[in-house]
This record gives C-alpha cells, structure tokens and sequence, in this order.
C-alpha cells in the first residue's frame, strides 16, 4: 500500500533516519524525546530532534527542528515527515508543528512511530490538520 506515492517501505525508512538522532534530543525537563525527518521533494532526508530550555516555553519541537535543517539547506517542499518517540503510543505533530509544515505541504504524509512498542500510525497531514491558515503568495 503506498501513501501519496510513498511507500510503507520508504516510510519505515525515514522512521529508521529519525531513530539515528532520537539519543541526540535535549529533553531534560519533560524526559519525552523526540526526534523528526523530513523526506522532501528532492529525496533529500532533514532531522531534528526537540530542544529544552530552562525557560520552558522556548522548547523547540523536533518537527520544527527539521523544517529548519530544511529551509536552510534550500530545500522548500516535505514529503513525508516522521515522528519519533520514545513513549509508549506514537504521537501526532503538535498544533504549532501542523501549522509550520502546513507551510510547505498542508498535504505531507506523516508517519508517527514510537521507539518504545514500535506501533506506528500513518495519516496525511489534511486529516489531523484540515484548515490551516496559508497566506497565497
Ligand atoms: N514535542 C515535540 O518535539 N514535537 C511535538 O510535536 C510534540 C512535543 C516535544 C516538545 C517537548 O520537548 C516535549 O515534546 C514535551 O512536550
């Protein structure tokens, strides 16, 4: 079964790219580590993991983490986009994330994977994100 174009295989694989970083996120507040990839257009893969602060609300997602790794490399247009944790139940991008990948493709597929029982849901972005706010440039 392929997802947009993208195959289960494929997306197991970017699982597999985020799982590489997962150890590397600074998470020593909520103890939740998560690690994203981006797979774009190009077939270029982007990861981030979630960044802490001291100062609680200037944590940045692991999502967002890879969408910068993205943009600064000059890439413009995500895929696919994995989710990894280690938690028990994979969890979905967080409203602030939906919106910043909305940006690029409000029709990314995601694929949200845990580390931990290594269940995994994939879903297209418009399902959990259907009306995002997109200026028309
Ligand atoms: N977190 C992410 O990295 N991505 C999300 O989409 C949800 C939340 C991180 C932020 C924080 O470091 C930790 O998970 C707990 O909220």
């Amino acid at each position: 079964m392929s997802h947009l174009g993208i195959s289960r295989e494929d997306l197991l694989k970017l699982v597999d790219e985020a799982l590489k970083v997962l150890p590397n996120s600074y998470a020593p507040y909520s103890n939740i580590h998560v690690a994203s990839a981006i797979l774009t257009e190009s077939g270029r893969v982007y990861r981030g993991v979630n960044v802490e602060n001291s100062s609680y609300g200037l944590t940045i997602c692991a999502e967002r983490s890879a969408v910068s790794a993205m943009i600064t490399s000059g890439d413009r247009k995500p895929l696919a986009v994995a989710v990894v944790t280690d938690l028990e139940e994979p969890i979905p991008p967080c409203g602030a994330c939906r919106q910043v990948i909305a940006e690029f493709n409000p029709e990314a597929v995601l694929i949200m994977y845990s580390a931990k029982s290594k269940k995994y849901i994939v879903k297209n972005l418009k399902e959990i994100f259907p009306q995002p706010f997109i200026i028309e440039k």
